[in-house]
């Protein structure tokens, strides 16, 4: 949430800040602002809106400075507005800054610098540490300092960067609890909440750790605590390319990322996956498989749709590995005190390895003694760094705040976990070579669903004037059913909700009549005949019925409205295929609705904040 640039080196700074704030727009979409330092000047231009909305007001050739930082919103203190947005300057008007997180205690530091005649513009958090790092730089004359004293005193979470006219050949970085990545080039030097605002300059990066700052000049970096304690840093390399940064020809990412699927799920399985065996090689996982193979219990926890990926791990693990596994949200494990034990193994799923509440759990289960283990897709992300040891999901960059590419292979990583686990424990040989032989054909399963895109595009054109939507699916579907309502819910704003298909009955079923669709996941599994059943009762209601059915089964368009038919596996492979004509049916219903489909309204990509 919220996304923050700065760059110093000998290119025209504000290109760097433009360009970074498209890339990072995803984190937030509020308003966005820069503050570059020209002529002994600090210069702040920032709007309401989106980046673009920002570009209209920059003219790039008046601009000649190559020193300066940049901000794109998630509104957390304050509304939306041109005042709110960053960045903010101190009362000198010497110091600006951008800030990503929540100062807890601003209102207590508010009404003492109040107190002490130092006035304010806007409603956020984050000028109250603007004035007082202003007011402290009256006091020690000496911006760092300044900087380790007010931060020493905030409570919440930040990435912040610190530009100062008064010492002008520097920007003062630093982090907690939310990200920040140093990108290191040849005389320039990039401080961003994410690589994607990086990796046009340079591809070798330092992952900032929690209460570290970074110092960049022209002439180089350091790096120490926010107690001033120098840091030792490794340098690693950006492990995606600029063109998975763009749309490659698609109208949207969402589409992109859909279609891009068949390749993500390979890549997930690919040198992990050794079909003739029947096994499974994890290498991330080998420090802790002694501690595995002794888990008494896997708790996975995570949030949104990451969450979701989570249920279905349950099933698989189960399945295979005998293992109980609960599910958690994260924000809820964090904070009621949950009963763990030493030998709980617990796994945080997340896509970008930033979630706030994701990484309180891994914090919380740390201290607990539990093994922490990511399932994560962002390289270096806090959530992949501060777990005990991980499987990286390798989807690339997900750009579209809706995830769908990042689901699908945590799913395929799941299952790999689900067989790694089984085979340690008492699954055969021979049925994890089924299961591998599944695995395989997955990629070229989810290509032929693509064929059915415009079949699906006609669905969302006859349903796109409803206002609700019902998703219903049993056993491994069921939490596919609620992806698939969370994504229509994400894009479109048509209400629905995702239930298990026999608690229909226990109410939703009284919200059915003729105007209300309900889309049934019907893959064959043993308990087929009663989800028919299921799609029996609403059509005795009248509800509208569209079908997420097997090739093949000739009974289902008998009792459907509409059916979408997706090719045969074995049921805890099944969400991977079910979930594609799902993603689709949103996708469409959406572009039919005509909404901003990668940057849904008061959505954001990574949730840093609780
Ligand atoms: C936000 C995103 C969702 C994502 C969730 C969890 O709500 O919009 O797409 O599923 O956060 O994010 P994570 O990065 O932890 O998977």
């Amino acid at each position: 949430m919220c996304g923050i640039v700065g760059y110093i080196g000998n290119r025209k700074v504000i290109n760097v800040l433009m360009n970074g704030l498209k890339r990072m727009e995803y984190r937030g979409y509020d308003s966005a602002g820069i503050c570059v330092l020209e002529n002994d000047d600090l210069i702040t231009l920032k709007k309401k809106g989106k980046v673009s909305e920002l570009e209209s007001l920059v003219d790039e050739s008046s601009f000649d400075s190559t020193i300066g930082i940049a901000h794109t919103r998630w509104a957390t203190h304050g509304f939306p507005n041109d005042i709110n947005a960053h960045p903010h300057s101190d009362n000198s008007g010497n110091i600006s800054i951008v800030h990503n997180g929540i100062i807890e205690n601003y209102m207590s530091l508010k009404q003492g610098l109040i107190q002490s005649g130092y006035t304010f513009k806007s409603d956020t958090d984050t000028e109250v540490l603007a004035v007082y790092i202003g007011a402290l730089y009256e006091k020690t004359n000496d911006l760092e300092h300044a900087v380790r004293l007010a931060l020493s005193e905030v409570v919440g979470t930040f990435g912040l960067l610190v530009l100062s006219k008064t010492e002008p050949e520097k920007i003062i970085g630093a982090r907690r609890g939310s990200p920040m990545v140093l990108g290191v080039g040849d005389d320039e030097y990039i401080l961003a909440s994410d690589a994607t605002a990086i990796i046009q300059y340079t591809k070798q990066v330092i992952y900032l750790s929690d209460n570290e700052m970074a110092i960049i000049s022209k002439d180089g970096f350091t790096t120490k605590t926010i107690d001033n304690k120098a840091t030792k840093n490794t340098i690693h390399e950006i492990e995606f390319n600029i063109e998975q940064l763009e749309k490659g020809g698609y109208e949207h990412f969402m589409l992109k990322e859909i279609f891009e699927q068949p390749t993500t799920i390979q890549d997930a399985f690919t040198g992990r996956l050794l079909a003739d065996k029947g096994n499974i090689k994890l290498g991330g996982l080998s420090v802790v498989s002694e501690k595995l193979r002794n888990a008494k219990r896997i708790i996975i926890t995570a949030c949104g749709t990451s969450w979701h990926a989570g249920l279905v791990g349950e099933y698989m693990i189960e399945q295979l590995a005998g293992i109980p596994v609960e599910v958690e949200y994260a924000s809820e494990f964090r904070y009621r005190n949950p009963v763990l034990y030493p030998d709980d193994v617990v796994f945080a799923i997340s896509q970008s390895g930033e979630t706030a509440d994701t990484l309180a759990a891994v914090h919380e289960a740390k201290q607990k003694g539990c093994t922490v283990l990511g399932i994560v897709n962002v390289v270096g992300s806090s959530i992949a760094r501060e777990t005990d040891a991980g499987i990286y999901i390798h989807a690339g960059p997900e750009i579209g705040v809706a995830s769908t590419k990042a689901f699908t292979s945590q799913l395929a990583v799941l299952s790999l976990l689900a067989l790694y686990l089984g085979r340690m424990k008492n699954l055969s040989q021979l049925d994890g070579k089924k299961i591998a032989q599944e695995i395989l054909q997955i990629p070229d399963k989810i290509k032929s669903i693509f064929d059915h895109s415009d079949e699906i595009r006609a669905i969302a054109k006859e349903y796109s004037s409803a206002k609700n939507f019902i998703y219903l699916g049993r056993g491994y579907n069921f939490p596919v059913a609620l992806e698939g309502a969370l994504k229509l819910k994400e894009i479109s704003y048509i209400h629905a909700e995702g239930y298990p298909a026999a608690e229909m009955k226990h109410g939703p079923i009284a919200l059915i009549d003729e105007n209300m669709p309900v889309v049934f996941i019907a893959t064959h599994d043993e308990i087929y005949h009663k989800i028919i059943s299921n799609i029996e009762e609403v059509r005795a209601r009248k509800g509208k019925v569209i079908a997420i059915a097997n090739e093949g089964d000739t009974e289902i368009a008998r009792v459907a409205n509409h059916v979408i038919y997706i090719p045969e596996t074995i049921p805890m492979l099944t969400p991977i295929l079910s979930v594609i004509p799902l993603q689709l049916l949103a996708y469409y219903m959406a572009l039919e609705l005509d909404r901003t489909i990668d940057q849904p309204r008061n959505l954001a990509k990574s949730v840093t904040v609780e």
